[in-house]
């Protein structure tokens, strides 16, 4: 069975009252209840993960790598600004990563137009609140059926 595992970063946990005029009413839970239902209904297993850590981000790549995931729809939150660590980390699992964020970056502060994850992902979504996640879902799945 497809496996894939969503991986959210920093402060996501607190999505539903975190700045809801940026990120949105929705809950974390709520989102990772959606991305089951959307996977089952896909014939795939969704694994949802949150940490506010980075090692234990870079921790759960480096499983994916082994546990039999095939694909990562990832929001790595600020880390996405700052983290060579987490990027080296994308590059090594060898899995195709989709980045996600609810917000459309390249509209906001100048340091969040820069994503250092960006260059070694399949592709990006952002700015389209929880949406963001389903078509990051979709897109995962979309590349594991690609035959072109
Ligand atoms: C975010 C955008 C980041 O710049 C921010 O630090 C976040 C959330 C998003 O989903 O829009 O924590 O990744």
């Amino acid at each position: 069975m497809t496996s894939i595992l969503v991986l959210h970063g920093p402060n996501l946990n607190l999505l539903g009252t975190r700045e809801p005029e940026i990120y949105g009413a929705t809950t974390l839970p709520e989102i990772d209840a959606g991305l089951r239902d959307q996977g089952a209904a896909a014939g795939a297993q969704v694994r949802c993960l949150q940490s506010n850590h980075e090692g234990a981000l870079i921790d759960a790549l480096q499983q994916a790598a082994t546990n039999g995931t095939h694909a990562v729809v990832f929001n790595a939150g600020g880390f996405t600004h700052t983290s060579v660590a987490l990027r080296d980390a994308i590059v090594a699992c060898g899995l195709p990563v989709i980045e996600v964020h609810l917000s459309n970056v390249a509209a906001r502060e100048e340091f969040r137009r820069v994503s250092l994850i960006a260059p070694v992902v399949v592709g990006s979504i952002a700015g389209f609140g929880r949406d963001s996640y389903r078509l990051g879902l979709e897109a995962a799945l979309a590349v594991l059926r690609r035959t072109d």
